[in-house]
C-alpha cells in the first residue's frame, strides 16, 4: 500500500542510497540488497513514510539504478529519486538540491539503517522543531575504546563516558544544512560533521538499537533476525 505523506508536514527526508556496499561483499548496490525478501531501501523508506510529520522524501540512488528505484518505491510512498554521487556527501547534496519548497526541517537518513523506526524520525524532527539547529541520535559506547598507533600499539584509553555512537536520521534547520553543504570542502561521513565545522551547536537525542547501520555481512544477518520484532511506526 502506498503511504500518504503529510502535505502540511514540515519535514523533508533525504535518503542517501547510492553506495556500493563494498564491505557487505560482492552483489548489488547495498540499498538494493535484500532483507526478508525486500531491498534495504524499501524497508528504510517505508519507516520514514510512516512518520506523521514527513512532507517529502528524496532518495539518492546509484546513477545506473534511478529508473529501477523509482519503480521499486512507487508502491511504498511518493518519493523523488535523483542520481547520487561518488561520495555520501555528494549524494546528500544531490538530494538536497531536489527538496521542494516548504519544509523547514531537513533530515538526512542512511538507507543502510533499514530498520530505523518512524518514532526516531519524529523525535529527531521534534528536537529541531523545538529550536535546535542540528540534532543527532546517539547511543552510549559499550566497548572500551583505545587509541592506537599506526602499528597497533596502544597509546591510551579514551574516557568512554564522554563518547557517543552516532546514528541517522540527523536533523537540521533547512538553512543550516544548505549553508554547510555550500561551504563543504572535504567529504565527511556525516552531515553533523559539516555543520560542526560551521560552528553550529549540535545536540543529541536518544538513538535506537534498531537504527543499526547494515555495513558488514554480520549486520545483515542481525537485521534478518531483528526484522520480525522491528517496529515500523512504534517505539524506538
Ligand atoms: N551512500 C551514498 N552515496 C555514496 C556512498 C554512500 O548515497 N557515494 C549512502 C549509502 O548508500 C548508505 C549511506 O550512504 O545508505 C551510508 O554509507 P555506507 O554505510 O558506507 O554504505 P556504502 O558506501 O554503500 O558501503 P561501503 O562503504 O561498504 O561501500
Ligand atoms: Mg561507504
Amino acid at each position: 500500500m502506498t503511504a500518504q505523506l503529510n502535505p502540511r508536514g514540515d519535514v523533508a527526508v533525504l535518503v542517501p542510497a547510492a553506495g556500493a556496499g563494498v564491505r557487505l561483499g560482492p552483489g548489488a548496490p547495498k540499498a538494493l540488497r535484500r532483507l526478508g525478501g525486500e531491498p534495504l531501501l524499501t524497508h528504510a523508506v517505508r519507516r520514514v513514510a510512516a512518520a506523521p510529520s514527513v512532507h517529502s522524501i528524496v532518495v539518492a540512488a546509484p546513477a545506473t539504478e534511478v529508473a529501477a528505484v523509482r519503480e521499486l518505491l512507487a508502491p511504498v510512498a511518493e518519493v523523488t529519486v535523483v542520481p547520487g554521487g561518488a561520495t555520501r556527501q555528494a549524494s546528500v547534496a544531490a538530494a538536497l538540491a531536489a527538496v521542494p519548497a516548504g519544509p523547514e526541517i531537513i533530515l538526512v537518513h542512511d538507507a543502510a539503517r533499514a530498520l530505523t523506526p518512524a518514532a526516531l524520525v519524529e523525535s529527531v524532527a521534534a528536537a529541531v522543531r523545538a529550536g535546535a539547529e542540528a540534532v543527532i541520535p546517539v547511543l552510549p559506547v559499550v566497548d572500551t575504546i583505545k587509541e592506537v598507533s599506526a602499528d597497533e600499539v596502544v597509546l591510551g584509553t579514551v574516557d568512554r563516558a564522554a563518547l557517543r555512537a552516532v546514528q541517522t536520521p540527523q536533523g537540521f534547520r533547512r538553512a543550516v544544512l544548505t549553508a554547510a553543504h555550500a561551504a563543504a570542502v572535504d567529504p565527511l561521513t556525516d552531515d553533523a560533521g559539516l555543520v560542526e565545522k560551521q560552528g553550529v551547536r549540535v545536540v543529541c537525542v536518544p538513538g535506537s538499537e534498531y537504527a543499526l547501520k547494515i555495513t558488514r555481512p554480520f549486520d545483515l544477518a542481525l537485521a534478518e533476525y531483528l526484522l520480525g520484532s522491528a517496529p515500523v511506526a512504534g517505539q524506538s
